[in-house]
């Protein structure tokens, strides 16, 4: 788990990294559906927050179209929550919202005039990562079709995403 952050700071990468590491350190040890599902859950959760910050911040900045892509992927984000809180409650368990580890909360300061390209990097960085966990999990669940269609498509989501902030990066921001 990580240390708890100084205001400002910044932990949204590593805490996408760090539960990409927990699903693998899972899976090579049998895993647990539901535990593995939560580690997504929480990633997503993660996204939810972290899109929808940079949506707002950037909002007075007159970056309209980074807010507006943002918003959007915010939605994106909570809607793959909630397909994995479901599958986590059909499968038997709880899912948990709390998200106990993330360290993301402290990073509204950041978004500040001239952060946006790094930040928008740093979202580029966790797309790939959470598209990796996707791919890990989906070929982990293979004897679970029902939970494996519910990865593959939010995988799809994670793609067009990355290739969004990509458009964002090269078209708004350079
Ligand atoms: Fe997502
Ligand atoms: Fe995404």
């Amino acid at each position: 788990m990580f240390e708890q952050g100084a205001v400002g700071e910044n932990h949204f990468l590593g805490d996408v990294q760090h539960l990409r590491v927990m699903a693998q350190t899972m899976m090579a040890v049998g895993g647990e559906p539901v535990g593995l599902l939560q580690t997504a859950m929480s990633a997503e959760i993660a996204c939810v927050l972290r899109y929808s910050m940079i949506a707002v911040s950037a909002d007075g900045l007159e970056n309209e179209w980074v807010a507006t892509e943002c918003a959007a992927q915010a939605a994106d984000e909570r809607e793959h929550m909630v397909k994995l809180a479901e599958r986590i409650k059909q499968l038997g368990g709880t899912p948990d919202y709390f998200a106990v580890g993330l360290a993301t909360r402290h990073m509204a300061p950041e978004a500040a005039k001239g952060c946006l390209p790094r930040l928008l990097a740093e979202n580029l960085a966790a797309e790939r990562c959470v598209i990796e966990l996707y791919r890990e999990l989906s070929e982990h669940f293979a004897s679970d079709p029902k939970t494996q269609a519910i990865l593959d498509d939010i995988l799809a989501d994670e793609e067009t995403h990355t290739s969004d902030i990509e458009d964002l990066l090269t078209t708004q921001l350079m």
